[in-house]
């Protein structure tokens, strides 16, 4: 079975095909660099460059699969949590070519599709859903939440951020440091850089009491912005910041997972998005499951951050196991979310 996944819901127009859970190709195309100048992304601008390149995607993703529309079985589309403008652009060329084609269409969860990235081009068909249950997590520039994924769609939710995303936050240090856009990775390298001796502590949120599995991280920001207005504006505290920061959210990630795994007692566990990229949370998440001996599913690099190769193989789940009739996106709830 062959799936065409569209993934638009933030700055990336993303196309792939994806058979039986092995990806075929994988285009994406990032309107990132016009978004840089403004230390964020500018809906307006990110919805007018998925309705240029989400046909040229499309080709491009065809072609490096050597297939044709007529191939595809299945269309899978982001229809939401994202930006209106940006999933309204997406959802509305899926319909199309579902129209066109007379080829059936689910509708995807962009945060569930994160984590079953963990499973993208690792497993044989059908091995996703013998993982089931376990606990997902998703952290990413919109996201930060935990959930016990029971199927491919029935995902519980057990903690979620009250304010920032995590990877914001990333994005707002590395604004305040005026280091350039999107954050995270550039944070990162300065913190892997930082050799010194010096740690600022910046506050863990919400980790005092022992059972909350929700996440904060407008605070740290903010400290960070005092920290930097007081301080000498030196390049080294720019790096001692990063790593500050870096040390102390990924701190609570850790934290939070422990309580989740400790609360639910689930042994198997897959994180998605893309600050997953980051090579210290990374380790940290190893080092913590072979601990608490979880069996831990990350994703390849390529499936972190935003793809629709992600949204493909969800949709392929989906359609596996609820049937054709379960299709109309119309009949979804919430669809704009
Ligand atoms: O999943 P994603 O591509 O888009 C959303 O669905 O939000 O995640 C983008 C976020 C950005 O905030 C970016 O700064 C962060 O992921 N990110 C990182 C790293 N690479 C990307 N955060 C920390 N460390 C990284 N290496
Ligand atoms: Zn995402």
């Amino acid at each position: 079975m062959i799936t065409l996944g569209i993934e638009s819901s933030c700055d990336e127009t993303a196309v792939a095909l994806v058979e039986d859970a092995s990806v075929l190709s994988n285009e994406v195309s990032s309107s990132v660099h016009l978004h840089a100048p403004y230390g964020g992304v500018i809906p307006e601008i990110a919805s007018r460059y998925h309705v240029e390149y989400i046909y040229p995607a499309t080709k491009k993703a065809l072609e490096d699969a050597s297939r044709t529309i007529e191939d595809v079985d299945l269309i899978a589309v982001t229809q939401g949590p994202g930006l209106p403008g940006s999933l309204l652009t997406g959802v509305a060329y899926a319909k199309a070519l579902s129209f066109a084609g007379d080829i059936p269409i689910v509708g995807v969860n962009h945060l569930y599709a994160h984590i079953l990235s963990c499973f993208l081009d690792r497993d044989k068909p059908g091995d996703v859903k013998s993982k089931f249950p376990f606990i997902g997590m998703v952290v990413s520039g919109g996201h930060t939440s935990t959930y016990v994924c029971a199927s491919s769609n029935d995902f519980e939710v057990l903690g979620r951020t009250l304010d920032d995303a995590v990877g914001e936050a990333f994005d707002k240090v590395a604004k305040i440091l005026d280091l350039g856009y999107p954050g995270g990775p550039i944070v990162e390298k300065r913190a892997l850089a930082y050799k010194g001796k010096d740690v600022i502590d910046f506050p863990r949120a919400l980790v005092k009491d022992g059972k909350n599995l929700d996440f904060s991280f407008s605070g740290i920001k903010t400290a960070v912005l005092y920290y930097w207005r007081d301080s000498a504006k030196t390049e080294e505290i720019k790096d001692i910041i990063c790593f500050s920061f870096q040390e102390a959210v990924i701190d609570v990630i850790i934290s939070k997972i422990k309580r989740v795994f400790a609360a639910t007692g689930i042994k198997r566990f897959a994180v998605g998005g893309g600050v997953i990229n980051n090579e210290t949370l990374r380790k940290r998440i190893c080092g913590l499951c072979r601990t608490e001996k979880v069996e831990l599913f990350l994703p390849r690099k390529e499936f972190c951050s935003d793809n629709a190769a992600m949204i493909a193989a969800l949709g392929e789940e989906i359609f596996n196991s609820e049937g054709p009739d379960t299709f109309s996106l119309n009949a979804k709830p919430g669809l704009y979310r």
